[in-house]
C-alpha cells in the first residue's frame, strides 16, 4: 500500500490546464512505458523494482553485505553523482543523526579534495575497513584516484588475499578498467545493466549494496518501490500529475523549481534529487533549474529570496506527516523567553505550523506550491519517493522534449581537465588551451 500522495492544489495549475495538457502528458507517459522515445536504451530502471525483487539479485546483495558487516567497522563507498548520491540520500535519511550505522558508511571519490583523500586515509589507518567501487564507466577520474589509494592502504593494512576479499566492484558487466581489475584480483563484483544510467541506478545494486551494508532493509524499499512502480503505470498517477504540473509551471515562466524539506534527514535527498533533475532536463538551452532548501533552517538565508525575489520560482515541499520520536516542548516558570504558549506542545506541531505558515506566505508572495507527502520516513517510503521521482522525471524530460536519459554535457569539463593534464591523446586539445591562456 502506497502512502505517497501528491498535492497540486495550491499551484496555481487548474484541473483544467492538467486536463489540456494530458495528450502530451499522456505521449509522454507511453514514451517511458514503451521505449518509443530517445533514450529509450536507458529505461531499465523502469521495472527494476518489481524484476529485482522477483529475483535472487535481493539476496546475493544480502550476502555480500552481511560479510563486510562482519569484517569491518567502516566501509567506504567509492563513486560520483550517480553511482553515490542515492546510497548517500537514503543512509542519512535513515540513520540516526548523530551516531554512525555499524559499519560506520563513508563517501569517497565524489570529489578531488586533497585535504578530504588525506584526511581520510589517516582515519582509515589501522581501522578495519573495506571497499565498495562503484562506477559504471569504471573509468571516471574522481573515483579511480580515490580507489587507487585507497586499494594501496587497504592491501599495506590487511594483506593483498584478505583486501581482494573486502573490496566489492560495481561496473558495466563487461567493459572498462574497473571491470578488467575486479576480474584479476578476483573481486566480488555486481553488474550494472547497460540499460540503467548513474542517476536512475539508486534500486540497482548501486544504491542497494550500501544500503545493505549500513544495515537498511533494501527489501522494504523494493517494496516501496515496486508498489509506486504499479501505481504510476498509467496517466493520472501522482508522478504524471507532479511532471505535468512543473512542466505547465515552466511554460509559464517559472524557471527554478525548489525541493523543500522540513526534515533534516533529508538534506542529501534534496542533493540526489538535483542530480536527477539536473542532468535529465537541463539541456538544448531548456530545463527547470532544480535547487533545494533545508527549512527551517534555510529560511534564515534562502527565505527573503524565497519570499521576495525574482517571481521564476516554485517550490515543491516534501513532507513527513510523523516524525519517528516524540519531543514535547517543557514549560518553564519564569518563561523569559516567552515560550510557555507553546509549552506541552510537541516540536513537531511547531515544525507543521512552520511548514503551513511558510505555504501560506509563500501562495500569498507569487510562489506556487506543490506538495508530496508521506506518512513517515523508513526503507518502504523513501523507496516510493525514489521511485515517483524517477518516473515523473521521464515523463518531465519527454514533455520538455529532451532526451531525459543522457548527460553530454558533462564532457565538456573532462575534454578540458584532461588536456590540461595533458592526457595522452589530447594533445591537439592541449596545445589549443595551452594557447589561450598564454
Ligand atoms: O548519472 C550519471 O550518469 C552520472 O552522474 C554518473 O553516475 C557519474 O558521472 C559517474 O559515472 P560512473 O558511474 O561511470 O563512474
Amino acid at each position: 500500500m502506497n502512502s505517497l500522495s501528491v498535492s497540486v492544489a495550491d499551484s496555481g495549475i487548474d484541473d483544467k490546464a492538467l486536463a489540456a495538457l494530458a495528450p502530451e502528458t499522456d505521449e509522454a507517459l507511453n514514451k517511458v512505458l514503451n521505449g518509443s522515445g530517445e533514450g529509450a536504451d536507458f529505461l531499465g530502471w523502469v521495472n527494476l523494482p518489481s524484476e529485482t525483487i522477483e529475483s535472487d539479485l535481493a539476496e546475493r546483495i544480502e550476502t555480500v553485505a552481511a560479510r563486510l558487516r562482519a569484517e569491518c567497522d567502516t566501509v567506504v563507498c567509492i563513486g560520483i553523482g550517480g553511482s553515490y548520491l542515492g546510497a548517500k540520500a537514503v543512509i542519512e535519511a535513515l540513520k540516526p543523526t548523530f551516531a554512525q550505522t555499524t559499519p560506520e558508511i563513508l563517501f569517497a571519490g565524489q570529489n578531488i579534495g586533497e585535504d578530504y583523500l588525506a584526511e581520510l586515509s589517516d582515519y582509515l589507518r589501522n581501522r578495519r575497513f573495506g571497499i565498495i567501487v562503484i562506477s559504471k564507466s569504471g573509468t571516471t577520474t574522481e573515483p579511480a584516484i580515490a580507489f587507487r589509494l585507497l586499494k594501496a592502504q587497504l592491501e599495506t593494512q590487511a594483506g593483498k588475499q584478505q583486501a581482494a576479499r573486502l573490496i566489492v566492484a560495481v561496473t558495466d558487466a563487461k567493459r572498462g578498467a574497473l571491470r578488467s581489475l575486479a576480474t584479476d584480483e578476483g573481486y566480488d563484483t555486481f553488474v550494472i545493466d547497460d540499460n540503467v544510467g548513474g542517476r536512475f541506478s539508486v534500486l540497482s545494486p548501486v544504491g542497494l549494496l550500501p544500503i545493505a551494508v549500513a544495515g537498511f532493509n533494501i527489501r522494504a524499499m523494493l517494496g516501496g518501490a515496486a508498489d509506486m512502480q504499479a501505481a504510476c503505470a498509467r496517466p493520472g498517477s501522482p508522478a504524471w500529475v507532479y511532471a505535468a504540473t512543473r512542466n505547465l509551471l515552466y511554460r509559464s515562466g517559472k524557471k527554478i523549481e525548489i525541493l523543500v524539506n522540513y526534515c533534516p534527514k533529508l538534506h542529501f535527498f534534496g542533493e540526489w534529487w538535483k542530480q536527477l533533475y539536473g542532468e535529465s532536463e537541463g539541456k538544448d538551452h531548456k530545463g527547470i533549474f532544480p535547487a533545494a532548501v533545508d527549512n527551517t533552517t534555510d529560511l534564515h538565508s534562502m527565505g527573503q529570496w524565497i519570499q521576495d525575489g525574482e517571481r521564476t520560482i516554485f517550490e515543491t515541499v516534501i513532507s513527513v506527516e510523523s516524525p519517528d520520536r516524540t519531543l514535547v516542548i517543557p514549560s518553564d516558570p519564569d518563561n523569559l523567553d516567552g515560550l510557555n504558549f507553546i509549552a506541552g506542545k510537541r516540536i513537531d506541531k511547531v515544525n507543521k505550523m512552520a511548514e503551513l505558515g511558510t505555504r501560506l506566505a509563500h501562495i500569498d508572495g507569487g510562489v506556487p506550491n506543490l506538495t508530496v507527502t508521506i506518512d513517515s520516513l523508513n526503507e518502504y517510503t523513501l523507496g516510493s519517493l525514489i521511485y515517483f521521482f524517477e518516473m515523473a522525471c521521464g515523463i518531465s524530460g519527454y514533455l520538455l522534449g529532451v532526451n531525459p536519459f543522457n548527460q553530454p554535457g558533462v564532457e565538456a569539463y573532462k575534454r578540458n581537465m584532461f588536456a590540461l593534464l595533458a592526457k595522452p591523446g589530447y594533445e591537439a586539445e592541449t596545445a589549443a588551451l595551452r594557447a589561450r591562456l598564454g
